[in-house]
C-alpha cells in the first residue's frame, strides 16, 4: 500500500512516498533555512509563501524518485496539527486537492504521531507498549503508548522545549539559525564536564521538564567569563550545555520506563538527531536492560516519510478523513491506530 505524505507544519516543505508503512519509496525535504537564516528563526508568513511556491515541484520530484504516479497512491497523508497555520494550510490544501482530483482517500495526521512513527521506517511496524521522548523546536514530551495505541503524555516541559533552548543559546553565541546542528557539531571538540551547568527539576518526583533556567545560566556564565576576563572556549559551553539537558532527558526517561516497567523506548524528534543524546539514552538503555528504537537522524527532523507512516495506520485501521479537513495549529494528540502486518 503506497502512500504519500505530505509535512509543511513549520519550515520543511517535505513530501514522502512509503509503501506498506515501513518502506521509504522516496523523501524529499526541500529546507528554507536560507530565507528565514536572516531573521534568527522561522517567520511564519515567509515560511507559508515558501510552502506554496515549492509544495508542487516537490510532490513530483517525490512521485519521480519513487518511480510512481498519481495511480500508484492508495493514500494522501497530511499534517493537520500543531504547527503554523499558514504553513499548515499549504498541505492541508495541496493533498485535499490530490485526494478529490484522484480519488485517493486523504488522511490528517498529528505531527506528533507522525514523529513517533518515524520508528517504524527503521524498526518497523510500532509494537506497543512503548515510551516515547518527544524532543523538538516546540514539544518536549515523555509519552506512554498502550497496546490500543492511546497515547498518555505523563511529562512536559513547563517552559520552552528542548529544541527552543538549543536555538536560543546557539544565537547568543553567534552561531547561525538552527542552532541545534550547529552546537551538535561544535560540542564534538569541547570538554562536557568544564561547566557544571543546572540540571532543572532533575528530582522534582515527576516527568516535567524545564529549560528555559538553563538557557538563562549560559546566558549569565558567558556574561561573568567576559567581566572578569576567563578565556570563553565555546565548544566546552557547547558540550556542557548539551550534557545539562541529555543528562535531564535521559535520567527521567530511564526512571519512567522502569517505573511504568516498559521495556521499548523510542527517541524522536529534531532533537533527537542529536548524536551526544543518542549516545547517552544508548548506553543508558543498554544499561537498563531496555530497547532503545532510534531513527536515523534524517527521519527524527520534519519529514514527509513519518507523515506517511502515521498516515499508513491509520488507513489500515480504516480511518480517513473528510475532504472538508481544516488546519488545527494545537491540535492535540489522540489515540493511534496500530497498524498490524
Ligand atoms: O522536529 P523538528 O524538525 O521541527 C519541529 O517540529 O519543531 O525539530 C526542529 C528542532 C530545532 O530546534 C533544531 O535546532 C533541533 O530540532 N535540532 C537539533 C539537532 N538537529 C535539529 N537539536 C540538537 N541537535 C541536533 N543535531
Ligand atoms: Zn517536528
Amino acid at each position: 500500500m503506497l502512500v504519500l505524505g505530505i509535512e509543511t507544519s513549520c519550515d520543511e516543505t517535505a513530501v514522502a512516498l512509503v509503501e506498506d508503512g515501513v518502506t521509504v519509496r522516496s523523501n524529499v525535504i526541500g529546507s528554507q533555512i536560507d530565507h528565514h537564516r536572516p531573521f534568527g528563526g522561522v517567520v511564519p508568513e515567509i515560511a507559508a509563501r515558501a510552502h506554496l511556491e515549492m509544495m508542487l515541484p516537490t510532490i513530483g520530484q517525490a512521485l519521480v524518485e519513487a518511480g510512481a504516479t498519481y495511480d500508484d497512491l492508495e493514500g494522501v497523508a497530511v499534517t493537520a496539527g500543531p504547527g503554523l497555520v499558514g504553513a499548515l494550510l499549504v498541505g492541508v490544501a495541496a493533498a485535499k486537492s490530490i485526494s478529490l482530483a484522484h480519488d485517493i482517500p486523504l488522511i490528517g495526521v498529528n505531527h506528533l504521531e507522525g514523529h513517533v512513527c518515524a520508528t517504524q521506517l527503521e524498526h518497523g511496524l510500532i509494537d506497543p507498549p512503548m515510551l516515547a521522548l518527544i524532543v523538538s523546536g516546540g514539544h518536549t514530551s515523555l509519552v506512554l503508548l498502550d497496546r490500543e495505541g492511546g497515547f498518555t503524555s505523563i511529562g512536559a516541559t513547563i517552559d520552552d522545549a528542548a529544541g527552543e533552548a538549543f536555538d536560543k543559546v546557539a544565537r547568543f553565541i553567534g552561531l547561525p539559525f538552527p542552532g541545534g546542528p550547529e552546537i551538535d557539531r561544535l560540542s564534538r571538540d569541547g570538554d562536557p564536564t568544564a561547566i557544571a551547568f543546572p540540571r532543572a527539576m532533575l528530582n522534582s518526583g515527576n516527568y516535567d521538564f524545564s529549560m528555559s533556567g538553563l538557557k538563562t545560566a549560559v546566558i549569565r556564565e558567558l556574561r561573568r567569563m567576559d567581566a572578569v576576563g576567563e578565556e570563553i572556549v565555546l565548544a566546552d559551553v557547547a558540550a556542557s550545555f548539551t550534557e545539562a539537558i541529555t543528562d535531564v532527558l535521559v535520567t527521567k526517561t530511564i526512571r519512567a520506563a522502569e517505573e511504568h516497567d516498559v521495556e521499548r523506548v523510542t527517541l524522536v524528534g529534531g532533537v533527537a538527531a542529536n548524536s551526544r543524546l543518542r549516545e547517552a539514552l544508548a548506553d543508558r538503555c543498554r544499561a537498563a536492560g531496555r530497547r532503545l528504537l532510534l531513527p536515523q537522524p534524517v527521519l527524527c527532523t520534519d519529514n514527509g516519510a513519518m507523515i506517511a507512516a502515521a498516515g499508513f495506520n491509520r488507513l489500515a485501521a480504516g480511518q480517513t478523513t473528510a475532504v472538508d479537513l481544516d488546519a488545527d495549529p494545537s491540535l492535540g494528540l489522540h489515540a493511534m491506530p496500530i497498524a498490524h502486518t
